[in-house]
């Protein structure tokens, strides 16, 4: 399909297995002399980083302000971004696979778009309050490529786009309750701090949050479409379900995958339970294509969530869109007697983000971005498909489009057993470990992923990136070894 950054639909069972077969063996492990020589590699040359990163403790709590930006052994301080690559305050030179969280289709501090925005700071000035030409330009790109958006509004971040979504379904539908699969992020606000990273956890990542604020949030398992039935009909006699909410690629960008049909079937439950479907695009969008998601499946949800790409890259980057009827319900302004889904933010929809989200959309489509970002997936993905399998290790390499994954612990798999969660969490610790290290080690042989088990390509990455970046693995993958000790999971 032209536009999309997916060639070829992931064959979900065959990843599972292999996953299964990680999940059912000791966890792998960094040769003793090679991560020594990769802890060293942080100590002799990012020297200032950790000088930096300490000073920064005194002031910061934990040193940084981004959840992603917490590395092994400390966090690198970055200088500079450009095309494929970062460099950091000590001068190394990176492959960025992170780009920026997956902000970024075009690749690093793309000319063409902050030209525009140069202009606009100088001319115009970044913000004002006030209606700018570039929000009716950016909703009408938006409505133009995704055929569900009737209307758009912008808002400051993903999390916000997902409250946003909700407080407008539960008021549509004066029902309460919302589902959402277990694994998946919609971003920190209270009602969705439940069954994060694995299905099941509940609210165990949920501190400092009243019961309350969760009490009608639900999670099922991805890909057990009789277990959301189950739950929606449970709900009907409870008082309904106003929305399921859903990452379309599978929980945390995919790393949990979909069987192909599953969003279909989904959407054919939400109708039959007068349930609104929301697609959360704030990753899919422009990054699996334009169209987002649901263009690749050809689905059309009642409510789409934006973030990250809908600013090119830039700060503030959220929204809702969907329905007209329902859309009504987030109109701004301050006329009474009208039920309305409150939402706001002093710096929303400003003309800086509103013109990045702009001019990026214009760019994706006139140099194919998502395609080309996708096919260097592919060849990452793939090439790190050889060199397991020739290396005859049990990690998972796949790609969804411009999403890539390498699994090498597992740990966002581990099954939750709350009879057994001392040794669960033990288990769950040993893998985190793990995969901080090659998280590490992918950093010292100059690659930065997220979290040492994705990463998001961009337009930069050419075949000549993406080889180097093999290269690269290759070399870290040369020092992983089977666990000497064959202790049963
Ligand atoms: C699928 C998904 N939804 C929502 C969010 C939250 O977005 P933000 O970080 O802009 O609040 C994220 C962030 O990573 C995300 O991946």
């Amino acid at each position: 399909m032209s536009g999309f950054s997916i060639n070829e639909y992931h064959d979900t069972a065959e990843i599972y297995k292999k996953i299964g077969h990680l999940m059912s063996i000791p966890v792998y492990s960094i040769t003793k002399d090679a991560m020594s020589q990769y802890l060293r590699y942080f100590d002799e040359r990012c020297a200032g980083s950790k000088e930096m990163i300490t000073e920064a403790k005194k002031f910061i709590p934990g040193g940084v302000q981004h959840n992603l930006a917490f590395n092994h052994p400390f966090p690198i301080v970055i200088d500079r971004a450009d095309g494929a690559y970062l460099w950091d305050i000590d001068g190394n030179q990176y492959i960025d696979f992170l780009q920026s969280g997956g902000a970024i289709i075009l690749g690093n501090n793309y000319a063409p778009v902050r030209e525009k925005i140069l202009d606009l700071i100088k001319e115009r000035g970044p913000v004002t309050g006030l209606f700018s030409e570039f929000e009716l330009k950016l909703a009408q790109e938006i409505n133009r490529h995704i055929p569900s958006v009737d209307m758009f509004r912008m808002l400051g971040s993903g999390t916000e786009s997902a409250m946003a979504a909700i407080r407008v379904a539960r008021l549509a539908t004066g029902k309460k309750k919302v589902i959402k699969m277990g694994g998946a992020y919609h971003g920190w606000s209270d009602q969705m701090m439940y069954g994060l990273h694995i299905p099941g956890t509940g609210s165990y990542e949920a501190h400092g949050v009243p019961g309350g604020c969760r009490k009608h949030t639900h999670e099922v398992f991805p890909n057990d479409i009789d277990a959301l039935r189950k739950k929606l009909s449970i709900n009907r006699i409870r008082g309904g379900t106003a929305a399921v909410i859903v990452e379309p690629m599978g929980p945390e960008s995919g790393t949990r995958p979909l069987d192909k049909d599953h969003n279909k079937q989904i959407r054919e439950l939400c109708d039959q339970h007068d349930a609104l479907l929301i697609f959360d695009e704030v990753v899919t969008f422009g990054r699996i294509g334009l169209a987002g998601a649901q263009g690749y499946f050809n689905i059309t949800p009642d409510l789409t969530t934006f973030g990250k790409i809908v600013a090119g890259g830039y700060p503030a980057a959220g929204g809702l869109g969907g329905r007209r009827d329902l859309m009504e319900y987030v109109a701004a302004g301050i006329e009474g007697g009208k039920k309305r889904a409150y939402v706001g933010g002093t710096l929303a929809a400003n003309p800086l983000s509103s013109a990045a989200g702009y001019y990026t959309i214009l760019e994706i489509e006139k140099t194919n971005a998502c395609e080309k970002a996708g096919k260097a997936a592919d060849r990452l993905s793939k090439g790190l498909e050889e060199m397991i399998d020739d290396k005859n290790l049990p990690f998972v390499a796949y790609n969804q489009g411009a999403i890539c994954h390498l699994e090498t612990s597992g740990t966002m798999f581990v099954r939750i057993n709350k009879l057994k969660i001392k040794s669960v969490l033990k288990e769950i610790g040993t893998r985190r470990h793990f995969m901080e290290e090659m998280g590490a080690a992918y950093m010292a042989e100059g690659i930065v992923t997220l979290a040492g088990s994705r990463m998001y390509t961009s337009m930069a990455d050419d075949d000549a990136v993406i080889d180097d970046a093999l290269h690269r693995f290759e070399r870290v993958l040369s020092n992983v070894e089977r666990p000497i000790v064959s202790e049963s999971l």
